[in-house]
């Protein structure tokens, strides 16, 4: 299908794809809804952004007020098939608690005689965690037997997970074997609805802005944007190696991706060719050493001397990049303008966030800590929507499909041939 822009669509609307938990009939079962709780820790186990726990609500509350039981699954952080008592989660089960203000009841484990019988004692209403399921190794390894396991304990599948929906792991892919009735989420819903209506379906001008550090991570972002964007904004360390396409010196410190240069020039050509409207630093701060306590200054991207390193972009650039978002009706951003984690380096990123929110337009943000930043600067609530996926929201915009989204639409394609037979 082309649209009247003549740009390319890909997806079909998420509603004609997937099944929905409100399409199932969720009284009297056991329900088992896969959720990412891998939320930030610090040393002392606490959580320091319960964004993610707060984004699964919805469907738990949907699912209780239908009156189901519920059994909550999810992975912390990367254990390697090994329980490590420090990615429990039981953190995430006292916060769980608070929000619904409800018990929540976190489970020894995820499989076994335990948790089977703490499952058939349920009532409906109850909510139960399970512990983490990378505490076991079929998890990751997509294992038939171990999502099995995990299967029957309930009667109904839920997959709330977007962040994880491009692991093809267990919970997420072999699980969906073995349920008869299985649906997305709320979160996912949202998640995909949003991401449809800016990559394929877009109010024009469709801006895209692309941040972090290295460009190697986010070449097939950009070749997938520039088949649909009418802008794109190019920001943060991976920036340098652009302009070391067009200028010899951006000192010998700042991060470059050498091998990447000649790329760099490609596809600034071809967004040339294609009309597309290409914007990259014309300033930058720039440091002689990466540190807190270290000195720094504004310099022209011609102009930074010769060992230092450019570490965020200028005041001109962000002037520059807030121009281009002045006519914007849709913008999706991912990507920091430079090392916000430092107070000198963050005003880039920082401006950015405000522009982003003052524009007139559907926002989308998304990925590689760019909504660390929006909380940051407190503009969460004036962006349309910001995904809770990192690895997951940059494999869209690269134009791959994720295996959980792909075994759900499996599901449901299955589904309607026999309503149909
Ligand atoms: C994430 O935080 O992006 C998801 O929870 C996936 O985690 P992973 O990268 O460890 O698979």
């Amino acid at each position: 299908m082309v649209d009247s822009f003549g740009y390319m669509s890909l997806m079909a609307p998420p509603e004609e794809r997937l099944k929905f938990i409100n399409e199932l009939d969720l009284k009297g079962k056991t329900v088992l809804i896969r959720v990412d709780l891998n939320v930030p820790l610090d040393e002392h186990l606490n959580i320091t952004d319960d964004s993610r726990i707060r984004t699964i609500l919805p469907t738990v509350n949907y699912a209780l007020d239908e009156g189901a039981r519920i059994i909550l699954i999810s992975h912390m952080g990367r254990p390697k098939g090994k329980a490590v008592p420090e990615l429990s989660l039981a953190p995430v089960a006292r916060r769980l608690r608070r929000l619904l203000k409800k018990e929540v009841v976190l489970a020894p484990d995820c499989v076994g005689e335990e948790v089977e019988k703490l499952v058939s004692d349920m009532k409906s209403g109850d909510i139960i965690l399970l512990e983490n399921l990378r505490f076991h190794s079929g998890e990751e390894q997509n294992d038939d037997e171990f999502a099995k396991q995990l299967a029957r304990l309930a009667d109904v599948y839920i997959n709330d997970a977007f962040a994880v929906a491009h692991r093809p792991h267990a919970s997420v892919v072999a699980i969906t074997k073995f349920f008869s009735k299985c649906a997305a989420g709320f979160l996912m819903k949202n998640e995909l609805t949003y991401f449809y209506r800016a990559m394929e379906d877009p109010a024009r001008p469709f801006v895209a802005i692309i941040g972090g550090a290295k460009i190697s991570s986010k070449i097939s972002a950009i070749e997938n944007l520039m088949e649909r964007v009418d802008k794109l904004i190019i920001g943060g360390a991976m920036a340098n190696t652009f302009l070391k396409a067009i200028y010899p010196d951006i000192g010998t410190k700042s991060l470059l991706e050498e091998d990447l240069v000649e790329k760099a020039r490609s596809i600034m050509r071809k967004a040339r060719q294609k009309g597309i409207k290409f914007y990259i630093p014309v300033d930058c701060v720039v440091t002689d050493r990466f540190d807190v306590k270290a000195e720094t200054k504004m310099t022209t991207v011609q102009e930074v001397p010769e060992d230092w390193m450019i570490v965020d972009i200028g005041p001109a650039t962000s002037y520059l990049f807030t121009e281009a978002l002045q006519d914007a009706k849709t913008i999706i951003w991912n990507g920091p303008m430079g090392a916000f984690e430092i107070d000198a380096f963050s005003r880039g990123t920082f401006q950015m966030v405000h522009s982003v929110a003052n524009s007139y337009s559907l926002t989308i943000v998304g990925g590689g800590d760019t909504d660390v930043a929006v909380n940051k600067v407190g503009e969460s609530s004036r962006m349309t929507y910001i995904s809770t996926g990192g690895g997951a929201f940059l494999q869209l915009l690269e134009g791959s499909r994720l295996p959980g989204i792909v075994a759900l639409e499996d599901h449901a394609s299955r589904d309607n041939q026999t309503e149909e037979s």
